[in-house]
């Protein structure tokens, strides 16, 4: 018989009933993993009640800077085909300064009196967004996917920069810095599926997977020619 190591043991009590108590204690904790409520305190110059509506407005955006690095990993890892290369290394600078992001917007959360919540559960429940929805395909398929996520981030960063006019203008001025970045990579993307003549392979799309498929078709047309 294996011995039972403390790790199996804890599992033991769980199932068994015998950890009620410490599971019990676990679930209120988690059903208090989100960034609603007033806090107690917040930034010297704002009301707690505006402490609140930051905070909540940033925990949207945590959410999507969370979910874009990891999609972007995401697909360093799964493109393929020509150009895969440049593709796959020029999204890991992407990835760290996105993590970056994500970092300085959940210390801003904390910073205002409320909880930063960073765990993949609550993210999936509270996005308003699907799954990225695209697996191993060519590089230009998935910029032309990449295309419509960063115009879905940014739009909604730009939108939470005219809500914090009014209230906090150190958060505008972190999510200002950050939709800076955000368009620059954006434009990094939208290169790849830009004509000469200025136009967009993607301007037609409204999914990824329309996206992934007009910019492939653009980049298979060029080839044949
Ligand atoms: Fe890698």
């Amino acid at each position: 018989m294996e011995p039972v190591t403390p790790c199996r043991l804890e599992v033991f009590r769980l199932a068994s009933g015998q950890g009620r108590s410490y599971g019990d204690a676990m679930a209120k904790e988690s059903k208090k993993m989100t960034s609603e409520g007033t806090p107690r305190f917040t930034i010297p110059g704002m009301t707690t009640e505006q402490g609140a509506q930051i905070a909540r407005l940033l925990q949207d955006r945590l959410n999507a800077l969370t979910d874009l690095h990891l999609t972007l990993k995401h697909v360093h890892w799964n493109v393929v085909g020509p150009h895969f290369v440049a593709v796959h290394e020029m999204l890991d600078p992407q990835v760290d300064a996105v993590r970056e992001m994500a970092d300085t917007t959940a210390e801003r959360i904390a910073t205002l009196g409320l909880s930063p919540v960073g765990t993949p559960g609550a993210l999936v429940a509270d996005r308003g967004w699907d799954d990225y929805s695209i697996g191993r395909a060519g590089a230009i398929e998935h910029l032309g996917a990449l295309d419509l996520v960063y115009s879905g981030v940014i739009t909604d960063h730009r939108a939470a920069i005219e809500t914090t006019d009014d209230l906090d203008l150190v958060t505008q001025d972190m999510l200002i810095a950050q939709a800076g970045q955000l368009e620059q990579f954006h434009w990094f993307v939208r290169a790849h599926l830009e004509t000469s003549g200025g136009q967009l392979s993607t301007s037609e799309a409204s999914s990824e997977v329309a996206a992934a498929r007009d910019a492939g078709g653009r980049a298979g047309a060029k080839r044949k020619a």
